[in-house]
């Protein structure tokens, strides 16, 4: 059968990560080790790599490294050696790592990757400051990228940031929008604020990669594209997670978005279909907000009966779909585009 070898011989998403992570991770470290010391303390607990005391603790928390893979495997993809992104793929990671520390503070969560937030084991001052380290250095790195490309990367960046603020913004004014009515959030609204938020850095690393790497605006423009849906894609998942995770698993607390009024994809979609069931969550959120774990479940499961965690499976796997065919049609090196599929697909998948 014609690419049974091929599909053999695929490297699975967690292989090709951990390639990724032990390429990135000296420059990540030296990034880290030109903080000051107090926020470099943080940063390495914020990454997983050290505890509060600032012992080390090889592998504790770790994020997966989903950006900085696209950002190698983005210049992989356009032909150029992996090496030349390392500096783009420090800065998304740092930049992912600041927009956590700061999110968390803003969504009032407590828990992040099964330990204490940053804002809740050093206060939030310190997280606040942290974040900003975290920012400032990565700019400063990329800047100082050897080559031609470091003016350009640094505008993708601050583009990148710009979406990133403009979506937690709209995440956060969305909190205190009407469920239902004139007032009511309406899907592009949705789409837009998460693509804001989660799918403008995930597009950035993929196209730094290619900017790095020396690749033309088209092949970088498509990069952002898939990487813009593959952002979609996974806020859709983690939008179900938050309401059906497990926390042994997430790491974050369940319900969390349902406590605080976030206007996610699943509650929307639910409300939108018009059933009995959809109509009863309406009346119940107009009410009051779940706070307590009883109502919370309440929600949950009304949202489920009227059809909105299958619909929020569905626009998941529309922007994987959207994603793949981004990258499928742009000439891309066979290797690292076997590879961003393998990637994408797993990503997208983590609950589904
Ligand atoms: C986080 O969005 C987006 C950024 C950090 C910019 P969420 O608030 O929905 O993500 P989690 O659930 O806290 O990870
Ligand atoms: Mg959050
Ligand atoms: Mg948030």
């Amino acid at each position: 059968m014609p690419g049974t070898v091929e599909d053999v011989d695929a490297p699975s998403a967690s292989d090709v990560l951990r390639r990724c992570r032990e390429l990135v991770r000296p420059a990540l470290v030296d990034a880290v080790g030109r903080l000051h010391p107090w926020t470099g303390e943080m940063a390495a607990y914020a990454l997983g790599w050290s505890d509060t005391a600032g012992t080390p603790e090889p592998g504790g928390s770790e994020g997966k490294g989903v950006r900085q893979a696209l950002a190698l495997l983005g210049a992989e993809a356009v032909g150029a050696d992996a090496a030349c992104a390392v500096p783009g793929a420090v800065a998304v990671e740092l930049v992912h790592t600041f927009s956590l520390l700061h999110d968390d503070v803003m969504d009032a969560d407590a828990l992040r990757r099964r330990r204490p937030a940053v804002w809740k084991a050093y206060g939030t001052g310190p997280a606040v400051l942290a974040g900003d380290a975290l920012l400032a250095r990565a700019v400063t790195g990329l800047a100082e990228t050897p080559g031609d490309h470091a003016a350009a990367a640094v505008r993708r960046l601050c583009d990148a940031l710009n979406d990133l603020v403009a979506g937690q913004a709209e995440d956060l004014r969305f909190e205190h929008r009407p469920w239902d009515g004139p007032g009511a959030v309406g899907p592009e609204e949705y789409r837009s604020m998460a693509e804001g938020k989660t799918g403008a850095l995930l597009g950035c690393a993929l196209a730094l990669g290619a900017v790095l790497g020396g690749a033309p605006e088209p092949t970088v423009a498509a990069l952002d594209r898939a990487g813009r849906h593959l952002g979609l894609a996974f806020q859709a998942v983690d939008d179900i997670l938050g309401i059906w995770g497990d926390p042994a698993t997430t790491g974050k607390p369940v319900h969390a978005d349902l406590h605080r009024g976030k206007k996610t994809h699943p509650v929307l979609a639910a409300l939108a279909g018009g059933s009995r069931a959809a109509r009863e969550l309406g009346t119940l959120l107009a009410s009051s907000r779940p706070t307590d774990g009883a109502a919370a479940e309440r929600v949950a499961s009304l949202v489920e009966e009227a059809g909105g965690r299958a619909a929020t499976r569905g626009e998941a796997r529309r922007h994987l779909d959207a994603a793949r065919d981004a990258l499928r049609a742009t000439p891309l090196t066979r290797t690292a585009a076997r590879e961003l599929d393998v990637l994408f697909a797993g990503l997208a998948n983590r609950v589904m």
